[in-house]
């Protein structure tokens, strides 16, 4: 990968560092989306168990996955939410251990580290253009039967394209359909995100990976910039919550949430 990719992704997550757990972690959706993941990451990861998290952001998963008994080795290309992470989890410090690296560098991780499973939430994965490539690393970190949750951002988001569309804002409602990304503003810097289909991700991950299964993060639950409504109505997001629960992993539906949560587990070739 370009240096230049390098320097963007580092300049444009550390700029919002210091307010990502208050854009986002705290609020009523984020945690609500968040909820969806951990109660999939206790059904997959063991007390004892060694996870790689891939970009880590504020540690807020490092921590959740250290209170379930595992250690962790959390990594982000950001230094800065590296050094945000390190300060927020200074009390498990035995548990986690925190370590500045891009998801294309993988294959700086020693291969004889001795992972039992893989963990990437809330969208790391979209600003990564070969997915195919960073699969391939990941082959070489895990043994066989080894759990990896991946929680990305859709490519069809129902809310998104419905809440745009009637504010006649078309190039945002699609935004996700472009074939070459689109350019998103973090910050004061841009990032171009990627929003491959679940086929595509299956097919990138295929030759190592087979697809347990997936399911929608944020369905009836909106993205986080309909934050201000759910926060209003506490009635509402318990429904769309409930909703979710119960439909987000049916076909089709499970594709038109803001996130997809994919559990895939290493096969034997
Ligand atoms: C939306 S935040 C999610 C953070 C965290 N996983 C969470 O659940 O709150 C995306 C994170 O991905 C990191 N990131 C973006 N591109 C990356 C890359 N190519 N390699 C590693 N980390 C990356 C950013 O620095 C940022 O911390």
């Amino acid at each position: 990968m370009s240096s230049t990719s390098v320097r963007v992704h580092k300049a444009a997550f550390d700029g919002i560092a210091q307010q990502y757990d208050e854009l986002f972690s705290s609020t009523a959706i984020g945690i609500a989306q968040r909820k969806v993941v951990w109660s999939k990451a206790q059904q997959e990861f063991r007390r004892g168990d060694h996870i790689l998290e891939l970009n880590c952001g504020t540690g807020e998963d490092a921590r959740f996955l250290a209170s379930m008994g595992a250690s962790v080795l959390a990594t982000d290309a950001s230094p800065q939410m590296i050094a945000f992470a390190r300060s927020k989890c200074r009390d498990l410090s035995r548990s986690i251990s925190f370590k500045v690296l891009q998801i294309e560098q993988l294959d700086q991780l020693d291969s004889s580290a001795s992972f039992d499973g893989v963990f990437s939430n809330f969208s790391g994965l979209n600003c990564v253009d070969d997915l195919h490539a960073v699969a391939e690393s990941l082959a070489s970190l895990c043994r066989p039967g080894l759990p990896v949750l991946l929680c990305l951002c859709s490519r069809t988001c129902l809310w998104e394209m419905a809440w745009y569309s009637v504010r006649m804002d078309f190039r945002r409602a699609f935004r996700r359909l472009s074939a070459f990304g689109s350019v998103a503003t973090i910050g004061d810097s841009t990032v171009r995100v990627f929003y491959p289909s679940s086929a595509e991700i299956r097919r990138a991950f295929a030759p190592w990976f087979n697809l347990c299964s997936s399911q929608a993060v944020g369905l009836a639950v909106p993205p986080s910039y309909l934050n201000s409504i759910v926060t209003g109505i506490p009635r509402l997001r318990r429904l769309a919550e409930k909703f979710d629960r119960t439909f987000s992993r049916l076909p089709i539906l499970r594709e038109l949430g803001d996130h997809v949560l994919f559990h895939f587990v290493r096969n034997t070739i």
